[in-house]
């Protein structure tokens, strides 16, 4: 167990972050897409956590949810209640929601149509002095990828992502786009062309939730705010890295989706290049945005490009069969969800080595895997240090010794844990792994926050180290696009594997490893 000790909070480097500087001015927060699934789950129930918060939101903050169905403002407020109720961190309180819902709007707007937006941008300027909105705007695009152009133009053409003239011309506009962003590297190209031509760079936060994770952003803090780990955080210490994103859950309904997508597209390229590209960047000259994302774009580049007969080795894919999973529920396989073509070569599951060509980690393999229907849900990255140069408890047990493991936990128990070998009480030398634990509920007493409860406010205050800039969103296609297309283009070289629902997926992606004399951790 670790508790808190104010010395190391000192010496934080995201201190300048810290709550008593994190207070937003007023804005308008348009949301396109408002009656779908990741307004009520996710968007509003941050929101609303953020307005319970101190400092809070600014009272005259605004939501104006855009989107095609005929709802009233009335009926868009009770959705958003609903999802409050069952999603916000923040605890449901009655005089709080309505403050909050005074300020929330609907308007139906086809994406299509550009007279639409003309009346949004009336509707904008009419809140705008009702409100006191200082004239800020937030378009968010919680829609379907294929709409993402279409919007940014219309909202172009309708004037809205020019300077306000509100506020003296002072208000802002900001965009924020959800993932998944493009389909290849040679669309994302595209898409960040097409919003070029409409908003500056500085005006547009791509999302990734999961560097809104406190965890993912410990990453930094524990290798950067600490003297200790950087020294030994290279290829001389470092065995190998396993990065974990499992779900226990399927497609849910996403069958649709999904099927363009795959764990390929919906997490690795995503998420799992973000866990990456934290774990081995270097340190940055500063905690601002550009520093930081420099440094994470150097590691993209630098991962290690694989020909076709390196691919087919380190990559497996394959996907959940139907089953019985450990709570003894019988669950669909992955070809008889809704959705899904009965041919479907979708991968649910994916597993793959990569390396990263550099000074810091040449020959030091990452193995990543990601997949749905696994045995439970857990994120993890897992260093594991080399075993020491000479073994001198052999004749004591020594065959006991095993190696070091730093053990990131993202999610869930949030936390950090060193595995190291202790000397068993006993007249006998024999040695055992013990686990030196940091929780982050039991050292903070507290849970994080949403992710998006990060995010959208780092939007709000025009900070955008945590969110993806365009060359980043290009170049962390490259690796997915590689594999992509061995898949394709060697298809019975690389056949879909199959695996039961609650297990790790299949058997192939344990000998991935376990070729090289390695295992994966047993979480
Ligand atoms: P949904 O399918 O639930 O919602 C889509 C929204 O777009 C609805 O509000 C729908 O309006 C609106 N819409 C679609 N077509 C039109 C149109 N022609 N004109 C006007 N409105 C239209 O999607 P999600 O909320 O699940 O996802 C939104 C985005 O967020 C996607 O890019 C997704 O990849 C991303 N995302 C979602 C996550 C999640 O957990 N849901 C997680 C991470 C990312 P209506 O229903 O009224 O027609
Ligand atoms: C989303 C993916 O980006 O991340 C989903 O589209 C996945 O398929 C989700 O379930 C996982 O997020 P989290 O925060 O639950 O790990």
């Amino acid at each position: 167990m670790i508790s808190l000790d104010d010395d190391l909070l000192a010496s934080n480097p995201l201190r300048e972050n810290t709550v008593e500087h994190r207070i937003a001015l007023p804005s308008i927060m348009v949301i396109f897409g408002a009656t779908g699934d990741l307004t009520q789950r996710k968007l509003l129930p941050a929101l609303y956590s953020l307005a319970s918060d101190q400092p809070p939101l600014p009272a005259s903050f605004t939501v104006v949810g855009v989107a095609r169905r005929p709802w009233s403002t009335e009926e868009f407020r009770q959705k958003m209640e609903d999802g409050v109720k069952k999603y916000a961190r923040a605890a449901y309180d009655e005089e709080l929601w309505k403050t909050f819902s005074a300020g929330i709007f609907y308007e139906q707007v086809e994406f299509n149509d550009i007279n639409a937006y003309r009346h949004l941008a009336e509707t904008l300027t009419q809140l705008n002095q009702e409100r006191g909105a200082m004239g800020n705007r937030i378009f968010y695009l919680a829609t379907p990828p294929s709409y993402y152009s279409d919007i940014v133009r219309n909202l172009g053409a309708a004037g809205l992502a020019s300077d306000s003239p509100q506020n003296d011309g002072q208000g802002w506009n900001r965009l924020i786009v959800e993932k998944p962003f493009g389909y290849d590297k040679a669309t994302a190209k595209a898409l960040n062309a097409e919003l070029g031509e409409v908003f500056n760079e500085d005006q547009i936060y791509r999302i990734d939730h999961y560097l809104g994770k406190e965890t993912v952003q410990n990453i930094l803090v524990l290798r950067f705010g600490n003297y200790i780990f950087e020294p030994i955080w290279n290829r001389q210490y470092i065995d190998h890295v396993q990065i974990t994103v499992a779900e226990n859950i399927g497609v849910e309904g996403r069958g649709g989706y999904y099927e363009d997508s795959g764990a390929l597209r919906d997490m690795m390229q995503n998420h799992l290049m973000q866990l990456l590209t934290l774990t081995a960047m270097e340190p940055p000259t500063g905690f601002s945005a550009n520093s930081v994302r420099d440094e994470k774009v150097k590691v993209l580049h630098a991962i290690k490009p694989m020909d076709t007969s390196t691919l087919l080795k380190n990559t497996v894919r394959a996907q959940y069969a139907a089953g019985i999973t450990s709570t003894g529920k019988y669950v669909p396989g992955y070809l008889e969800e809704t959705g899904v073509a009965k041919q479907s070569k979708t991968e649910t599951f994916v597993s793959a080595k990569v390396e990263i060509d550099n000074w810091r980690w040449a020959e030091v393999p990452f193995y990543l895997r990601t997949g749905k229907r696994l045995p439970k849900r857990v994120t993890e990255i897992a260093i594991q240090f080399k075993r020491p140069p000479f073994s001198l408890f052999r004749k004591s047990g020594a065959e006991e010794l095993q190696p070091n493991i730093l053990s990131l936990r993202i999610q869930p128990n949030e936390g950090i844990s060193l595995k190291f070998g202790a000397k068993s009480p006993g007249q006998a030398m024999r040695i055992h792994a013990v686990n030196m634990d940091f929780q982050y509920g039991s050292s903070f007493g507290a849970e994080p926050p949403e992710a998006y409860e990060r995010l959208l406010l780092d939007a709000m205050l025009g900070d955008s180290t945590l969110f993806t800039r365009r060359d980043e969103t290009e170049t962390a296609w490259e690796l997915v696009d590689s594999i992509k297309a061995v898949w394709e283009n060697f298809d019975s070289d690389t056949p879909m594997q199959s695996y039961e629902p609650g297990t790790w997926g299949p058997q192939a992606a344990d000998k991935l490893i376990e070729t090289d004399g390695r295992f994966w951790r047993r979480l």
